[in-house]
């Protein structure tokens, strides 16, 4: 049976309606109903369409959950080619673009305005829109003919299966990026997980992987964005690209909420600094920003060259990720006889730096990445965080790549001293039993003593420690105190200036505070965090030494496991041999206290807040940040748990800030951080 005119109407009221909600959710970031009504709606519209398949359209919003696989993906070629950008890495060569820019206008210097936008690392789609209707959308491709993938961009919730507003041209193509926000993406990896499936190593290749699905179905259950950037051709009378931007969202079309529009090279360079410091709090991925001439008649003047546009530029941020290849495993031994498998690579150029380690963090991490000596790898570098392997890049797989297994490599033992390694209960890594026998632990022990926020022995790095220890000049931190200028000049390259300096900051570190000396103990779970709270809460090194774990737990923050971890440590005679031998050497602190004092809680609002810094903040260095914290009473930890109240994250935060969102703990900026520390 046809549909009747009352159905016909109430069909389109839904569809109109869906469409305004889709909308406010997806575009505004303003949702307007609960989920339940929506869902109503919705099925509603279904079961109409499914009654009475003729009163369908293309921009009905049930086609947006996907409909019939496809066998393969058309081809469309792409009216206007999608053309690149070129790239500037420097303040130099973006000085460059903007006087060859002024040059070829005519125009004096800080004249040009300049459209702003981030630069989204996603992948670029053209939409068609024939008299406001969504038709056609295709992938970039090579540039000239693309993949008709209209299907799923439809399953897209955020772009409009039709235009709204007035002055809607007769065929509009907008151009645009695809992408997957990162809230989005960390939760579709830990559904990933839960499903036992393979999680995607970064947004981009999630989205890219996620449009290209023949079946349209698994595209909808992904969470993809769209933003529109630009046109390919301007039918529209605009008179520069900001006002054409400005248009493309009042047609419903989502454009980045962070486009702007500056004067001259000095206000590109102020965006740029602007957008990298905000980067962190942005909902997705940018790899840079891009400068467009605002002005479309300077646009047209200016033209092309090759494959891009001379009146734009993308100012690409240091990258983060590179690919590179995995020369052989090592094994390190930490301070505390972890072994951690290192690969050493091919050098590679990431994020300013070159790189020629990086951590594949334990067995376990491996075989699940399955890396192999030989592999092509993708390495990240972020903030704070230890430079990573990622994933590997199968398709570069060599023939003979070789499989690698931590135990067998090193024959069960550790590769340092021989002794016998261990894999403790709970624990995924393995661990050296030779203590301070191990002559590796021994040097990373030591040269934690030394450290600047131990003992602060400036000179003495791994390096020196190593010729030391080496040389068995040293074994112990108290061997340092006893180290004249006759032992260090049989050492290779040590002058006798250099000898005199060292034996200066030796000296010198002889004065220190009681939380520095307990923290360059160097006992296992006591981080500098830690040893502040055991220094302000015993007040004195000997009522420390003898507690019990009952004891030790009455530290606020101080738990089983760091109660454990104390105990053993002053268990074992050598460890308290040699904080004898080295308050013997004249090792010792002014602000010694009578524990009564200072037992009570500490004063200050922020007393009992625990914060973890992590990323590059705008404006604050770590250590800035951290004093105004802990002024106020409150504390700064090197790692997050349950009991962290704030992570302040900035610029390239890593693994802290997706452990902060695992375990649900507030994350802040340094904004943020500010208005807490001045409330
Ligand atoms: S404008 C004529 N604006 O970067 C080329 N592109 O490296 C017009 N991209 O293929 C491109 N964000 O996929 C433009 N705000 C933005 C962009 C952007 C990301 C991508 C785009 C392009 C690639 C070039």
């Amino acid at each position: 049976m046809p549909a009747s005119r009352a159905e016909a109407e109430r069909a389109a009221a839904l569809r109109a309606e869906i469409e305004r909600h889709n909308r406010a959710y997806y575009v505004l970031d303003q949702p307007t109903i609960p989920d339940a009504e929506y869902d109503t709606l919705f099925r509603e519209l279904q079961t109409l369409e499914s009654a009475h398949p003729e009163l369908l359209t293309a921009d009905s919003p049930t086609q947006r959950i996907g409909g019939a696989p496809l066998p393969e993906f058309g081809k469309l070629t792409h009216r206007v080619p999608m053309l690149s950008l070129n790239n500037a890495f420097s303040e130099e060569e973006v000085a460059a673009f903007d006087r060859r820019c002024r040059e070829s206008l005519g125009a004096a210097e800080d004249s040009i305005d300049y459209a702003v936008e981030p630069k989204f690392d996603g992948l670029a789609v053209t939409l068609i829109y024939d008299r406001g209707l969504f038709v056609q959308g295709a992938t970039r491709g090579d540039g000239t003919t693309g993949e008709d993938v209209t299907q799923n961009l439809r399953t897209v919730r955020n772009i409009p299966l039709h235009l709204t507003g007035v002055q809607i041209p007769a065929r509009l193509e907008v151009r645009g990026e695809v992408l997957i926000p990162r809230r989005d993406f960390e939760r579709l990896n830990a559904q990933q997980r839960e499903l036992g499936g393979r999680e995607f190593v970064n947004p981009r290749n999630a989205a890219a992987g996620s449009l290209r699905q023949l079946d349209p179905k698994i595209t909808a259950a992904r969470p993809l964005r769209f933003f529109a950037y630009g046109v390919a051709e301007i039918t529209h009378p605009a008179a520069s690209h900001s006002e054409l931007m400005d248009q493309l969202s009042a047609w419903g079309l989502p454009v980045a909420g962070e486009r702007d529009v500056v004067r001259g090279l000095t206000g590109l360079l102020g965006y740029y600094a602007r957008i990298g410091a905000a980067r962190e709090r942005l909902p997705y991925d940018i790899d840079g920003v891009v400068y467009k001439v605002n002005r479309l008649a300077d646009q047209e003047q200016l033209g092309f060259v090759a494959r891009a546009p001379r009146f734009a530029i993308a100012h690409k941020f240091p990258a983060q990720e590179a690919t590179t290849r995995v020369l052989a495993i090592e094994v390190q031994v930490g301070r505390t006889g972890a072994l951690t498998p290192v690969a050493r690579l091919a050098p590679v150029f990431v994020g300013g730096v070159t790189l020629t380690n990086a951590t594949l963090h334990n067995q376990d991490e491996i075989a699940r990445k399955d890396v192999r000596i030989g592999d092509t790898v993708i390495v990240r570098r972020a903030g704070d965080v230890i430079p990573e392997v990622v994933a590997v890049v199968p398709e570069l797989r060599p023939q003979d790549a070789q499989p690698y297994d931590l135990l067998a490599a090193i024959g069960r033992v550790c590769p340092a001293c021989g002794s016998r390694v261990e894999r403790p209960e709970d624990e995924i890594i393995l661990r050296c039993t030779g203590g301070l026998y191990c002559p590796a632990q021994r040097k990373r022990s030591l040269a934690h003593f030394a450290s600047r926020l131990a003992l602060d022995i400036e000179g003495l790095g791994e390096k020196l420690v190593g010729q030391l220890v080496d040389a068995g000049i040293v074994r112990t931190p108290a061997d340092l105190y006893r180290l004249d200028p006759a032992t260090l000049a049989g050492l290779e390259r040590m002058g006798e200036k250099s000898a005199g300096n060292l034996l200066a900051a030796i000296e010198k570190s002889k004065q220190t505070t009681l939380s520095r000396f307990i923290y360059a103990l160097g006992i296992r779970n006591v981080g500098e965090a830690t040893a502040k709270d055991l220094a302000r809460h015993f007040g004195r090194l000997e009522p420390l030494l003898a507690a019990d774990e009952a004891q030790l737990m009455r530290v606020p923050e101080v738990g089983p496991v760091v109660a454990a971890s104390i105990r053993n440590f002053c268990a074992e005679a050598h460890n308290l041999d040699v904080i004898e031998q080295l308050l013997a050497a004249g090792v010792h602190w002014p602000d010694a206290q009578p524990a009564a004092v200072v037992d009570s809680a500490p004063l200050g609002k922020l007393a009992g807040k625990s914060f973890v810094l992590t990323g590059t903040l705008p404006s604050l260095t770590r250590e800035a940040a951290k004093e105004m914290i802990e002024a106020l009473g409150g504390r700064v930890a090197g790692s997050v748990s349950k009991k962290t109240d704030f992570v302040v994250a900035g610029a390239d935060a890593g693994s802290k800030l997706e452990r902060a969102r695992q375990l649900g703990v507030a994350v802040i900026d340094e904004a943020q951080l500010l208005e807490i520390l001045e409330q």
